[in-house]
């Protein structure tokens, strides 16, 4: 049995130890917005946090999260009410989906440690691929989160002014980065 701390609750799996901590999470636990993508660590649908540093869960063996604090999409806030995920909504970044719980925890995990980025310091840290190409967007509800969108305010203020959110988004100058 492994002893595995999720999202403040403590599970015991039975599973081998070099599982990949992404399907211990998705079909021990049965916390499935932690997404399967790639499995070799390159698109990000798996990022979840390990004691706040993002991972990517496909490719870590279940045994190198024993000891540490596992918070995956479901456990960042209640009601989806963390300011990254409402400066989601209110950009309406998703389009499919499938990608964007894993943009979501890189989104937070960059702004943990560097509250007001760039869009240098977000291409470099959000490497997550999007095939709808929500990169724009996904930009743009950084700098909300962070409240460095032009213009001034942040997500407190915006989130609950949806012309002025697409308006934002509609005036994001830089081009996408496939
Ligand atoms: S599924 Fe893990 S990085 Fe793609
Ligand atoms: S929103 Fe569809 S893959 Fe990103």
């Amino acid at each position: 049995m492994i002893q595995l701390n999720i999202n403040g609750s403590s599970w015991q799996v039975d599973v081998e130890s070099d599982t990949p901590l992404l399907w211990v999470i998705r079909e021990q636990v049965g916390l499935t917005g932690t997404k399967y993508g790639c499995g070799v660590a390159q698109c990000g649908a798996c990022t979840v946090h390990i004691d706040g540093e993002p991972v990517r869960s496909c490719s870590m063996p279940v045994s190198a999260a024993v000891g540490k604090r596992i918070t995956t999409i479901e456990g960042l806030s209640r009601g989806s009410s963390h300011p990254v995920q409402r400066a989601w909504a209110a950009l309406d970044v998703p389009q499919c989906g499938y990608c964007q719980s894993g943009q979501i925890m890189a989104a937070v995990a960059l702004l943990s440690k560097n509250p007001q980025p760039t869009d240098k310091d977000i291409d470099a840290a959000m490497t997550n691929i999007c095939r709808c190409g929500t990169y724009q967007r996904v930009r743009a509800a950084v700098h909300m989160a962070a409240g460095t969108a032009k213009g001034g305010g942040s997500i407190i203020h915006m989130a609950a002014d949806t012309a002025r959110a697409d308006d934002f988004a509609a005036h994001v100058d830089h081009p996408t980065v496939a």
